[in-house]
């Protein structure tokens, strides 16, 4: 049996009406797993339908068909709610309410005893960097800070799962740097992190698995690692190796050199090539490392998008 899944969606796929218009197909079959405990980057460029994805899931709109599983549970099942924490696209606050008032409904709502709610409250809005304003209201709060009490809400309940749309819109680069810490602080307890993002940097920070949408439909995802491994392989030739040098530097599709004079020589994944490449190595007497080239997240995002807005 495979590990356990939090978030499993088969064939999804959302239509809206439009007045007068023919619907808008805003995903199209999208299926994913999201395994327990993974920290998940949802990316897409704009209209990609990441929020749309995400409405589903937590059931604040229907599908138009296929099938979405949230812990185990059809996405619609009541039981499941008060074990997500949820970070809406665009979460709207009662200005009014001071930070401590809000979460403290927050709080009753999620059935937190009252002897606990009050440390559990001053407690996230330490995690959120929020404790010096708990007594402000909202109303006054900037961009920023209400996205941090986005992010206290939704940690609030100690949940087994965050599902999070773009978390980190808005935060400064401390904020940003915070909040990754929060998430791995989160996924250290055991929970399991779904977010959206447009920061790849950040993504590739922190995410174990990502999936790439476009225009409705996944063109990718799995492990991170894997995905980016996929680009090929690198060997590192001591300076002076002219002889490997020569041999390799032929079915190289990148070169450069390091300060030292070494030549980073970067392969395909190409299984031909691996052979030749590890065939000359072997014949070397320097020790030559050869390791998967990992491409960033950033340059497999647009690769992988240009690839499909090819077709
Ligand atoms: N209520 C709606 N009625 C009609 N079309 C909609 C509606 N909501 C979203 N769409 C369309 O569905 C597509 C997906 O939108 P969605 O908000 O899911 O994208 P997204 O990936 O979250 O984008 P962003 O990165 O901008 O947040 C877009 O083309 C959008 O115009
Ligand atoms: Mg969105």
């Amino acid at each position: 049996m495979g590990a356990e899944i939090v978030i499993q969606t088969e064939n999804l796929t959302k239509v809206y009406k439009r007045l007068f218009k023919a619907g808008k197909k805003a995903l199209d079959n999208l299926t994913i797993s999201v395994p327990k405990g993974a920290v998940y980057g949802f990316l897409g460029p704009n209209g990609a339908g990441k929020t749309t994805t995400i409405k589903i899931l937590m059931d604040l709109i229907k599908s138009t068909g296929g099938t979405a599983y949230v812990l185990g549970k059809p996405s619609y099942d009541v039981e499941i709610k008060e074990r997500i924490g949820f970070l809406p696209d665009s979460p709207a606050f009662s200005p009014q309410l001071t930070a401590y008032e809000f979460l403290n409904i927050c709080g009753k709502l999620l059935k937190i005893p009252s002897a606990e709610r009050g440390p559990r409250i001053e407690m996230v809005l330490e995690t959120v960097k929020m404790a010096p304003h708990m007594r402000e209201k909202i109303g006054s709060f900037s961009r920023g800070m209400l996205q941090r009490i986005g992010v206290a809400q939704a940690i609030l309940n100690q949940p087994d799962l965050l599902i999070l749309d773009e978390p980190l819109l808005g935060l400064d680069p401390y904020g940003r740097q915070e909040f990754k810490q929060i998430i791995l602080t989160q996924q250290a307890r055991g929970a399991s992190v779904f977010f959206s993002s447009h920061i790849l940097s950040d993504v590739e920070e922190i995410c174990d698995h990502v999936a790439i949408l476009n225009k409705g439909k996944l063109l990718c995802a799995g492990r991170l690692n894997k995905l980016l491994g996929a680009s090929g392989f690198t060997a590192i030739i001591p300076p002076n190796n002219d002889e490997v040098l020569k041999e390799l530097i032929t079915m190289a599709a990148k070169t450069s050199r390091k300060e030292d004079g070494a030549w980073i020589l970067t392969f395909p994944a190409d299984d031909e090539i691996r052979g030749k490449v590890d065939a000359v190595v072997s014949k070397s007497s320097d020790k030559i490392n050869v390791t998967a080239a990992y491409e960033k997240l950033e340059d497999f995002f647009f690769r992988t998008l240009k690839e499909d807005n090819k077709q």
